[in-house]
């Protein structure tokens, strides 16, 4: 039996309405100070085998593989087991890495994952390729990955049987001689899963592996990068620095922003233990395969990238756009990964969904991501100083993403998209005069009932060292849209520090129908040189509909966005964790509620309220569909004022009564937070919620 639990990582399902979030008070992350304070230290007890836990500079393999993070292609997240995974597919790929230059942007490895054997061994205990999907066998796709000046990889599990259920054989064993097979072929990588263990110390199922693939390779002088795939259940990054070159930290990532989210969290708090030759495995990239937007891709790229991760492309490239090819082939990207200093990026700060995570680079730069986590644009700053430059009067900036280069005085900012990255490189390098300023434009997403009108406040900030010079900032909109600024858009210079805010008064159509609608936000200043230095916001205007006069059950209004533990939020039903659609009638304490919303924690819910409304009731509490366990508490804000909040509720809790004020707010939004013990069975429900307007 596969076990399930450590396979599954927790999903939050973003709602499609996100980007209209007004965010006030951020409840996305957790609030982090730095990086390295979550998982145990065990580097001063020596490990079962004798081997010191590690530091930046700690043991590693003395074959000097994989001195930076191993780059390539693996078929797992593109196809499973299906059949398209095959022969023509993997030389297909080796192929594409060629003719699209991802070969010489450092991609390498193009590695097989399970499913590539048939079920049984032969009748000398060997493995057999299935002959349906690789008819020539492993060497000969083998022969024609090398041909092509590439590397191919293998996967088995350290288990009497891999992971997927058909039952292919997995290595738990037969060490010495599957590794010897692998070699034989010409094997170059092995990725050694966790499934069927029998409960045997992973310690020693992984050194065995490592025992029997050093072996094995020397025969044929052909060395073999291993990817330790247990899940991080047995913390490896403690103990298996000179067992394999990468370890998984985490359960399997899936195709969603959720997902995607969740591992990175796991993995960032790893930093200090990655280095040259041993690596934190957050799993393999979903880049190119359609379950998120290009903004969401950017920056899975970018936060691998900046976590020293292994960029193991999981998208089938013969199907992909071109503009994944533009992700994924992003030279100055993979730099920040493949640094031969080997460093993963550290938490600068974290707050309110507003991330920093900064790298040191051989040459002394930094790398910086700014990272917004949350459903709207944010501004997020750090300074020079913070991600560990020296003092200096000026440093170079370069945009990773717009390939373009500036100065900055010390504080390093950018308005940032909902669930973007804006990723950079930092430098003390005295060489900061010739470039433009660095100039930060920015405005929130505004909520506008049709044919009315509303403020918003567009800011272009100078963050250079520099002046930026006649200034000039405009706002259009689609047809029948108008953006009338009552306040200067112009200004002859911005010194350092200095912000051009301009007021416009926002009216959408009579006729707008409620959806989201892109305004273009622009700004230019003259730069040094005399051209002029064009900058680009999106907007994203969001026509709403005013809750009607009188008591409004809740269920039955449009909410503005939603994030949730597991599955989405639920209208008149429990939270049942997957589908939509999947719930129980409402029950808490006993009592079964008609009308309300069943949320798993961590959850938030917002509404348009229009200013109009006064109070918000509910009955809330845990669902009784949870017995046992479940921990959770219960916040109403209004705007950015907390209205009403309930203590921690378990199971054996009747239902609360929660009276709200709601007075003058724009936006309410429910929130669940997991009662502080995670959200393990956190089934909350929102009883019979009414709003009064
Ligand atoms: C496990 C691994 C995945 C993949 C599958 C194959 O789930 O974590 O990366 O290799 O097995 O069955």
């Amino acid at each position: 039996m596969r076990h399930l639990s450590s396979r599954t990582i927790p999903r939050r399902v973003v709602g499609s309405l996100a980007a209209a979030l007004l965010c006030a008070a951020g409840l996305a992350a957790p609030a982090v100070a730095s990086s390295d304070t979550q998982d145990t230290d065990t580097a001063r007890s020596p490990a079962a085998d004798g081997v010191r836990a590690r530091g930046s500079e700690g043991p590693r393999l003395p074959d000097g593989l994989a001195l930076t993070p191993p780059m390539g292609f693996n078929n797992w997240n593109a196809t499973h087991c299906r059949a398209d995974f095959d022969e023509s597919m993997v030389k297909g790929i080796a192929d594409i890495f060629v003719e699209k230059g991802l070969k010489e942007a450092g991609y390498e490895y193009v590695n097989l994952d399970d499913c590539w054997a048939l079920p049984q061994r032969d009748a000398d205990g060997k493995l057999v390729p299935d002959p349906k999907r690789f008819p020539g066998g492993i060497k000969a796709v083998a022969d024609y990955v090398h041909s092509k000046g590439l590397k191919l990889g293998i996967y088995t599990s350290a288990g009497t049987k891999t992971c997927n259920s058909a039952g292919f054989p997995g290595a738990l064993g037969h060490e010495r001689s599957d590794a010897q097979q692998f070699a034989d072929w010409g094997v170059d990588y092995l990725k050694y899963d966790n499934c069927n263990n029998q409960g045997v110390d992973a310690k020693k199922r992984y050194i065995a592996m490592r025992d029997a693939l050093k072996a094995a390779s020397e025969t044929t002088g052909r060395p073999i990068v291993y990817s330790i795939c247990e899940w991080g259940e047995n913390k490896p990054w403690e103990w298996a620095a000179d067992v394999g070159h990468l370890w998984r930290t985490t359960g399997d990532i899936s195709d969603n922003w959720g997902s995607m989210l969740a591992i990175m969290k796991k993995n960032l708090p790893l930093a200090r233990h990655a280095g040259p030759g041993r690596w934190n495995d957050p799993d393999m990239l979903e880049v190119g395969n359609g379950g998120m937007t290009a903004t969401e891709y950017r920056t899975h790229f970018s936060m691998w990238s900046i976590m020293a991760a292994p960029l193991l492309i999981g998208s089938d490239l013969r199907k992909v756009s071109p503009e994944t090819f533009d992700i994924l082939g992003n030279r100055e990207v993979i730099a920040v990964d493949q640094d031969p200093l080997g460093k993963q990026g550290h938490v600068v700060s974290s707050e309110g969904g507003r991330w920093v995570v900064a790298k040191e680079m051989k040459d002394g730069s930094r790398a910086v991501a700014l990272f917004n986590e949350t459903g709207s644009p944010k501004t997020i700053t750090t300074t020079a100083k913070a991600v560990g430059l020296p003092a200096a009067d000026g440093y170079s900036l370069r945009d990773l993403w717009k390939h373009e280069s500036y100065n900055v005085a010390g504080t390093i900012s950018a308005t940032v998209p909902a669930h973007g990255t804006v990723l950079v490189r930092v430098a003390a390098d005295g060489q900061w005069q010739d470039k433009p300023p660095a100039v930060d434009l920015g405005a929130a997403d505004p909520l506008v009932e049709a044919g009315k009108s509303e403020k918003l406040l567009t800011k272009v900030a100078n963050r250079g060292s520099t002046d930026a010079r006649d200034v000039r900032v405009s706002l259009t909109g689609p047809s029948g849209w108008r953006l009338k600024a009552t306040s200067p858009t112009r200004a002859s210079a911005l010194r350092t520090g200095e912000v051009l805010g301009t007021s416009w008064q926002v009216t959408a159509p009579r006729d707008a129908k409620p959806g989201t609608y892109a305004l273009d936000l622009k700004a230019s200043h003259r730069a040094p040189g005399g051209g002029r230095v064009q900058l680009r916001q999106p907007v994203t205007a969001r026509v709403v509909v005013a809750p009607p006069a009188g008591d409004t059950a809740l269920s039955g209004l449009p909410w503005l966005s939603t994030t949730n533990g597991w599955g989405p939020v639920e209208k008149d039903t429990s939270n049942g964790e997957s589908a939509a659609g999947d719930g129980k009638p409402l029950t808490i304490g006993g009592k079964v509620y008609a009308k309300g919303l069943g949320v798993h924690a961590e959850s938030t819910v917002e509404y348009y309220a229009g200013g109009a409304c006064e109070k918000l009731t509910a009955q809330v509490g845990v669902d009784d569909e949870k017995p046992d366990k479940g921990t959770v508490a219960f916040q109403v804000w209004a705007d950015g004022k907390l209205a009403a909040a309930t203590g921690v509720l378990t199971t054996a809790d009747p239902a609360e009564a929660v009276s709200a004020d709601v007075r003058g707010a724009e936006v309410i939004r429910l929130v669940v937070t997991d009662g502080g013990d995670g959200i393990d069975s956190d089934h909350a429900d929102w009883a019979e919620p009414v709003l009064g307007c």
